[in-house]
């Protein structure tokens, strides 16, 4: 008998753990190269997984490109050369901000280690005296005094590497440089990997985009790079797509695809990913209506959410500031998630105005322009961009749907999954494995099954509850046992099966041959 109450997890860490043992030991996900010691921050979907991760990418793909009209596939390279990349801006500032650890060589992002509000009074106390000494050479007019004090000033402004005009720049790259090391140093920050206060005198700049050569020689000209995101796939596709299939504004491009980012500090399962796997759409539009848009997709990345199954009540909206946005984004709303390890991104939905169109359009010397055919009026198309993370909507997936409860004095562990996103949606058994006639009709149940709902398992491994305990950690909806009560009810067809319901654990029975109308209903 069912107890239905939930256990709330108060312990995330525990959740967190549960969830990674759940995923190993089920065929979830698996860590890259785990024989040979593993690699951080590169995972392999198992066979659930993959199938979890399928049942994804092809919900999306029909919600986001086969339901509408507006709307083209793309499946472009990952390599990518150096030249759209430079024009995209992220050979010059795809980075992170990063101090070395000199006992261990650990590297950390600094803006990790210390928060902005620290910082911002680190870099007072650090400006004030730079400052005072420039300004004391100066006269009321701002020019300085003499040529002795014009060159003491500037060896020190070339010294400290600030002075007034680049000061702007200095507050807006805050976390490289000397400042970080001596706020570190001052607290006494312990590097978490070796426990010792033992930072470099400057923090760097440290590019996360994974470089490569190809063919033979190694001049700048074969330099290329796995993308790091897949939205620049489709920007430089702009004019072969507008040629080939002459779309009418608005309308956009969607893409699933492998994108690589060399994180200093890969982390927490599958959600900071050194190798990731993104669903994003350009949505290309008429500038002026930006606002719009951007509303509409706010809205469908929430239906979105909600059809695959995540707890909505873990899901917020935050809208980005001006100076944490990306250096393209004109307006960024991110939709964080409750993690068992914290509320951090898990999409994001940026208006990108014409910026990448208009340098793709100065580096190629290609017009990457629309014209509308009704007004007669050329302009380039603004970009709205809804950008999903496929691994972290996997990992949002598992932690709405892990589930404790108890039976019968006994706690019982399963997925809750959307049947839309379920590996197996049914799983059929026959009662026992000895009695030929129920395996060859528990057979001949699993085939008319199949052939019309694909995902169906075969499971005759244990006793039936082991069986319903198993598919329950899997997340498989349904059980269908045929037992002896299924032939003795006379002929097979007239027979009845049992279904196990997975989140109630309650069963009924149905006429076997009424089991595929019954879960079409179910399924759909
Ligand atoms: N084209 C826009 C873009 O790439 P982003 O915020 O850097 O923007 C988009 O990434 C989404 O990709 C994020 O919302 C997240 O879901 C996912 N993502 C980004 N970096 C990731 C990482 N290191 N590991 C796993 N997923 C990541």
């Amino acid at each position: 008998m069912l107890f239905g109450y939930t256990i709330t997890m108060n312990n995330n860490e525990q959740l967190m753990e549960k969830i990674i043992s759940l995923s190993k030991n089920r065929g979830f996900i698996f860590q890259a190269g785990e024989l040979y010691g593993g690699m951080a921050g590169i995972y392999d979907y198992g066979p659930l997984g993959s199938l979890l991760k399928n049942n994804i990418k092809n919900l999306w793909i029909k919600k986001f490109v086969e339901n509408r009209r507006d709307m083209y596939l793309l499946d472009s390279a990952i390599v990518m050369g150096e030249k759209p990349l430079t024009a995209s801006g992220h050979v010059g500032g795809f980075s992170d901000p990063m101090i070395e650890c000199l006992n261990c060589g650990t590297k950390h992002r600094t803006d990790n280690l210390i928060n902005e509000l620290e910082m911002n009074s680190v870099l007072d106390l650090a400006l004030k005296p730079i400052n005072d000494a420039v300004h004391a050479t100066k006269d009321i007019n701002g020019t300085f005094l003499n040529v002795f004090q014009k060159e003491k000033a500037e060896s020190l402004i070339f010294e400290k590497k600030v002075s007034d005009s680049n000061e702007e720049f200095l507050l807006a790259n805050k976390y490289l440089g000397q400042y970080p090391s001596i706020y570190l140093k001052s607290i006494e920050k312990k590097c978490e990997k070796c426990n010792k206060v033992a930072w470099a005198d400057e923090a760097h700049e440290f590019n996360l985009m994974l470089k490569t050569q190809l063919g033979s020689s190694s001049d700048s000209s074969s330099t290329a790079y796995l993308r790091p995101e897949t939205a620049q796939g489709i920007f430089v596709n702009y004019k072969n797509i507008m040629d080939s299939m002459h779309p009418k504004l608005p309308f956009g491009v969607a893409q699933i695809g492998k994108a690589y980012r060399n994180e200093i500090t890969p982390r927490n399962f599958i959600f900071r990913l050194r190798e990731l796997e993104q669903m994003e759409i350009e949505y290309f539009i008429h500038p002026e209506n930006w606002k719009a848009e951007f509303e509409y997709w706010k809205d469908e990345m929430l239906e979105w959410s909600e059809m695959i199954g995540l707890d909505m009540n873990k899901l917020h909206e935050v809208e980005i500031g001006e100076n944490d946005r990306a250096h393209y984004s004109q307006r960024t709303v991110d939709f964080e998630f409750d993690y068992p390890f914290g509320q951090k991104e898990l999409f994001g939905l940026a208006y990108r105005g014409d910026y990448d169109l208009i340098k793709h359009a100065e580096a190629s010397k290609t017009k990457l322009q629309y014209t509308d055919p009704v007004a007669n009026e050329t302009f380039v198309p603004h970009i709205i961009e809804p950008s999903m993370g496929l691994d972290r909507t996997i990992l949002a997936i598992l932690a709405s749907a892990y589930t404790e409860d108890e039976i019968d004095g006994n706690t019982r562990l399963y997925l809750a999954l959307n049947p839309l996103v379920a590996p197996y949606k049914i799983a059929v058994s026959p009662l026992v494995k000895n009695k030929e006639y129920i395996v060859n009709e528990a057979n001949r149940v699993f085939g008319q099954l199949k052939a019309e709902f694909g995902n169906v398992s075969w499971d005759d491994n244990g006793n039936v509850g082991k069986r319903y305990r198993r598919q329950d950690e899997i997340g498989t909806p349904f059980c269908v046992v045929v037992d002896y009560d299924t032939l003795e009810e006379g002929h097979a067809d007239f027979g009845t099966g049992s279904i196990r319901h997975r989140d109630t654990a309650e069963q009924e029975r149905v006429a076997i041959t009424e089991l595929n109308n019954y879960f079409t209903e179910k399924l759909s």
